[in-house]
């Protein structure tokens, strides 16, 4: 019996033993095909020797060093190279070891912004439901997904959420796709005024929404006017990149594509694409100027932040991005891929709808196409989803609950930056499958 406390206590696990590029291989030699890059973390497949052969480097040099006494080279040069690679403004970066240690961290550095340049009275946070940061209290205090929040809210510290961007389900049928953005926008600036004037210290918003909402991209000109009403009310704007962040939409950060820049960004996942565990912050010269000309010190830190062999691998995953045209290779084969899970769900029956950018794809799934009914949650069609594509050799991300934190079911897919056409197609081929015996299925 294992003594590991996994994810699920009913269910037993296979042993994952081995890596070959998109594929892991488990104890028994059987071959998954890795469509989701786990949870959109090894962005460079599974055995990437120039990575690894860096991080072996660095644990020769110096595995670590405790930052209250020293900084590192390969530290120094992840924060370099990341803010050279940043959109304008972001040039100052904290490093951790996670997505929610980067959420948990850009929370405190907007409410230590306002209490440093002598806002205090700004104590609200504002963020979006359908939406996840973490699994810390204050990075759960942001996300809106409900089963998450669920049991936990005595200990939350109080966040009002608005609503995601959702087209599928939410934009009117006789409404603009810049109308609808109108709308959201709207929303968000009655909630600004309800919380009081002089209150809110930050937002905070998935770029592209992640593995709860399933690769929903926001409306044309969504968040250039979301960063004007921050702007506006004199409210930090920080986006949550951790998931849609470093390449997975086809640049390296996902607001290039909306012409915004946060005042704060978390990064983390394909950071250190699985090599390492490692996440990061990254603030503009407002946020780090009001904190040195206050107090002088960020009031937060952990043991293991600016570690010296995380930095040096998260570093090689950067330099392997840049040297292999990587980018560019997102943009092409998010192409191709689209094209095949058109050709093989756009008129299925049970999907009524496929979203996304780049490597980073969403298939929602409905009883009725016509009338967007979603399945009866009991069926737990996310779940049988989930273990029929294993039986299959594949790996993919479904979840259940994106409508309203219990309905709805649909799959994410972020398959590794290296995946080539004919593996995208045995994905899709498979993800077929695995839907047809997965929407036959009777409940559990
Ligand atoms: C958008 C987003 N933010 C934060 C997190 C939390 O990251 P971690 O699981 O590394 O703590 C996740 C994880 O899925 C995420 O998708």
């Amino acid at each position: 019996m294992t003594r590991i406390i996994h994810r699920s206590l009913d269910h037993d696990y296979p042993q994952a033993v081995a890596g070959d590029g998109p594929y892991l291989i488990d104890s028994t030699g059987r071959r998954y095909i890795d469509a989701s890059s786990g949870a959109a973390v090894s962005c460079l497949g599974h055995s990437d020797h120039e990575v690894i052969r860096a991080i072996k480097a660095q644990l020769d040099r110096l595995p670590y060093a405790h930052t209250s006494f020293f900084t590192t080279e390969p530290a120094e040069a992840l924060a370099e190279d990341l803010t050279a690679q940043a959109p304008t403004g972001l040039d100052h970066v904290y490093f951790c070891s996670g997505g929610s240690e980067a959420v948990e961290a850009a929370i405190k550095f907007a409410r230590q912004y306002a209490v440093e340049s002598g806002q205090a009275g700004r104590d609200i946070l504002i963020a979006r439901r359908q939406s996840y940061h973490g699994s810390t209290l204050g990075a759960l205090s942001a996300g809106g997904r409900e089963s998450n929040r669920r049991g936990f809210e005595p200990l939350l510290a109080p966040v009002r959420h608005v609503s995601p961007c959702y087209e599928y389900r939410d934009r009117g049928a006789d409404e603009t796709r810049e109308g609808y953005a109108r709308r959201l926008a709207a929303e968000f600036e009655a909630e600004i005024e309800r919380a009081g004037p002089q209150r809110v210290f930050a937002f905070i918003a998935e770029t592209v929404s992640g593995a709860t909402l399933g690769a929903t991209t926001p409306p044309p000109d969504y968040f250039r006017l979301i960063r004007d009403i921050c702007d506006r009310h004199g409210i930090l704007l920080i986006l949550d990149e951790v998931m849609c962040g470093m390449g997975r939409t086809g640049t390296l950060w996902a607001c290039e594509q909306e012409g915004v820049v946060p005042d704060i960004a978390c990064i983390a996942k394909g950071l250190g694409a699985g090599y390492q565990p490692i996440g990061a912050t990254l603030c503009t010269d407002k946020v780090i100027d009001a904190v040195r000309s206050g107090s002088g010190a960020f009031a937060h830190s952990h043991t293991y932040i600016g570690h010296a062999t995380a930095c040096a691998g998260a570093l090689a995953v950067q330099h392997a991005i840049r040297e292999r045209g990587l980018l560019a290779q997102v943009r092409a084969r998010g192409a191709y891929f689209e094209q095949a899970l058109r050709e093989r769900f756009a008129a299925h029956p049970h999907v009524g709808n496929i979203r996304g950018r780049g490597l980073f794809y969403g298939v929602e799934f409905v009883a009725d196409r016509g009338t967007m009914e979603p399945f009866d949650p009991a069926l737990k069609l996310h779940a049988n989803l989930k273990a029929a594509a294993m039986a299959e050799g594949l790996l993919c991300y479904p979840m259940g609950g994106a409508m309203d934190g219990k309905r709805g079911d649909h799959v994410l897919l972020a398959p590794p930056f290296i995946v080539s056409e004919s593996q995208l197609d045995e994905i899709a081929d498979k993800l077929l499958r695995a839907v047809n015996v997965a929407a036959a299925e009777p409940p559990e």
